[in-house]
């Protein structure tokens, strides 16, 4: 499938991570949608997408790690799952969890990638996995109830580090496609907010680095770079600028290389 460029971008600002579901079920075609973009955006092969038709209570039943609030309520949810024995398995899920985010997004859904605090037992009862295969997030999604109480507020701001302790090297200077790249991958969600992302930039490429100096917390950074991966490229799109990915050995994660 291709990537929707315009629309994804334009999500990319409207999405914020949602807790509170009203329980409404979305209609038929909406949900029929999202399963099509799970089916149709599928970017590699060792990542796939499943529709949850089934109200993900028992997932979150007392799962909260270090997060305040617990995911309630929420009509379904989508599993992201890879094949464990395929390299960068992990960025890949971030890259294509994040592209049925956005569609979401871009639907009226709201959504919340959920890496570490979810119950993997209750989501195995209604999915089944191959041999190789792991779960490696989910995403609740439906309508929030939180959402609601800002009809007619401003846009919410995103708390996100300053892009110059996120540029490891280079300058943004006044090129265009660049600063719109680096400013989407910006505002990308990460488990913990922790934005391990580091981009060094190049003439003719970005290259996407993770930082490890932050304690581990049970999620692949592999995973938040493959999502702010999505935003860089969809920064460049909107642009006119095509490129392509090649992966590059940890911490480097990926280069994006323009044609
Ligand atoms: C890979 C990943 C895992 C996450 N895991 C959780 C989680 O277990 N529980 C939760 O409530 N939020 C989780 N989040 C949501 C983040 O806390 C959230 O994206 C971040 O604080 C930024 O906020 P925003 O998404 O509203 O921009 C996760 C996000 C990502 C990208």
């Amino acid at each position: 499938m291709e990537i929707p460029a315009e629309s994804w971008y334009k999500a990319i600002s409207l999405r914020h991570s949602q807790r509170k579901y009203s329980g409404e079920i979305p209609d038929e075609s909406v949900t029929s949608s999202i399963e099509n973009v799970c089916a149709e955006f599928t970017p590699f092969p060792s990542v796939r997408s499943v529709v949850v038709r089934e109200p993900a209570n028992d997932v979150f039943k007392g799962a909260v790690g270090q997060y305040f609030f617990k995911v309630t309520k929420a009509p379904y949810y989508i599993a992201f799952i890879g094949d464990m024995t395929e390299t960068n398995v992990q960025a890949c899920a971030g890259y294509t969890g994040e592209g049925v985010i956005l569609e979401a997004t871009a639907l009226g859904l709201n959504t919340c990638w959920v890496g570490g605090f979810y119950k993997r037992e209750a989501v195995l009862k209604q999915i089944d996995l191959k041999d190789d295969e792991k779960l490696i997030a989910i995403t609740p999604f439906g309508y929030s109830e939180e959402e609601k109480d800002r009809v007619g507020k401003s846009a919410k701001p995103y708390r996100r580090k300053s892009l110059d302790k996120l540029i490891s090297r280079g300058k943004i200077g006044d090129i265009k496609w660049v600063k719109s790249a680096v400013e989407a991958a910006k505002i990308a969600p990460s488990a913990a907010n922790r934005q391990p992302w580091r981009f060094e930039i190049n003439d003719d490429s970005i290259t996407v680095s993770a930082n490890s100096k932050r304690k581990g917390i049970g999620v692949s950074r592999g995973l938040d770079c493959g999502i702010a991966m999505l935003h860089l490229e969809l920064g460049a799109l909107v642009n006119g600028v095509n490129g392509d990915w090649k992966f590059l050995d940890y911490p480097e994660v990926a280069r994006y290389k323009i044609n």
